[in-house]
């Protein structure tokens, strides 16, 4: 059975992954509480330097000796980083509505970003740390040998088969199926990720009857009976990220925390708008107004919004701003990260 696969290769009792999250919403008590229950933990880091990285590494080992995984992204800048004043001016014509309503001076045309993935690579490398997943994209094959060179497991995501059936090649040692219900971005690296969405269940089964690595299913699970479906469809275990993230163990804030639980998510959508790269979210006023056919680059439309989003925070104006989430968060129940694992663990024992 490759659940029993999964917990061995990993020395995990149970095939629960909790998703890892970027953006300062993973913290080492998520992740080491779903470690010490069986499960494993996951630490998003892509938009930390490599000395915060291994800060991070060190508060987790301090509070558990089990296994955890941390999370990168190969592509963690658009080669089009550089942006012309033309699609500068017609991103502030779009927001100027917003910045003047929350009383915020427009951000001033933003420099391109660096590339941070190999610096921060050679350092989780460094840490020796149990488990190392990625998303959008591969790691050249000389990184992937040095993991595999000390031991460590290796987890990539998939958004479509043939990014699955790429992954095998390159041997990971699971493959994460990240259906097009499950928040966050969207990781794929192949086709545009227009061309790229399929749903959970249907990827599952795509990737299960085709790859010999363990699927991982992630995308809408928010529950026992769910996770139970995913592993007669074939996967392996599943990820879980937005039953997590409104947990109070997670970095959202209180005010995030109850717009997952509200009226307000019911609704999810797959927007440019956060960050400009796509991913799914509940929308806010600025989002749904602005609806925009361009943004700025990823990552840095995300910083351009950033002082928006703050002062919106700061004013309580929490309908003008979108928030990350998956498109089952309606049907979370819990509230604290032991409750929600020890429900959907009823599904994979
Ligand atoms: C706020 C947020 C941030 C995320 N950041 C990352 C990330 O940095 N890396 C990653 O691999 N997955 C990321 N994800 C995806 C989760 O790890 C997980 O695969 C996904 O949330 C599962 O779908 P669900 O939300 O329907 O449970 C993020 C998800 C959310 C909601």
């Amino acid at each position: 059975m490759n659940k029993n696969k999964v917990r061995e290769m990993l020395s995990i009792k149970y095939p629960l992954f909790q998703g890892p999250f970027g953006g300062g919403y993973s913290t080492p008590s998520l992740v080491s509480k779903v470690s010490n229950l069986g499960g494993l933990g996951g630490y998003g880091a892509y938009q930390l330097t490599p000395e915060r990285i291994k800060a991070v590494i060190q508060e987790i080992k301090q509070l558990t000796n089990k296994p955890f995984n941390i999370n990168l992204w190969v592509n963690d800048a658009d080669a089009d980083n550089e942006i012309s004043d033309e699609l500068y001016s017609l991103i502030v014509a779009n927001y100027k509505e917003y910045f003047d309503l929350l009383n915020v001076p427009i951000p001033d045309k933003p420099k391109p970003v660096a590339k941070q993935f190999e610096k921060q690579v050679e350092m989780v490398l460094s840490q020796e740390v149990p488990v190392f997943s990625f998303v959008f994209g591969i790691p050249n094959p000389t990184i992937l040998r040095e993991f595999k060179r000390r031991g460590i497991k290796t987890i990539g995501a998939a958004t479509t088969l043939e990014e699955g059936l790429l992954l095998e090649e390159t041997d990971v040692d699971l493959i994460v199926a990240s259906g097009f219900e499950a928040g966050g971005h969207r990781p794929s690296f192949l086709l545009p990720v227009e061309e790229s969405y399929r749903g959970t269940f249907v990827l599952v089964q795509q990737l299960a009857k085709r790859i010999s690595k363990p699927i991982i299913a992630a995308g809408g699970i928010t529950n026992g009976s769910a996770a139970s479906a995913a592993l007669t469809l074939g996967a392996s275990g599943v990820q879980v990220g937005t039953a997590f993230l409104a947990c109070e163990e997670s970095g959202i804030t209180e005010d995030y925390r109850n717009v997952l639980f509200s009226q307000r998510a019911n609704n999810t959508i797959l927007t440019k708008d956060f960050t400009g790269r796509i991913g799914r979210g509940i929308p806010g006023i600025l989002t749904e107004q602005v609806k925009l056919d361009r943004t700025l680059p990823f990552p840095i439309h995300s910083q351009f919004i950033a002082p928006l989003r703050k002062a919106a925070l700061e004013q309580g104006k929490l309908d003008l701003i979108p928030f990350w989430a998956g498109q089952n968060v309606s049907e979370i129940e819990f509230r604290k990260a032991a409750m929600v694992f020890n429900d959907i663990v009823k599904g994979l024992i």
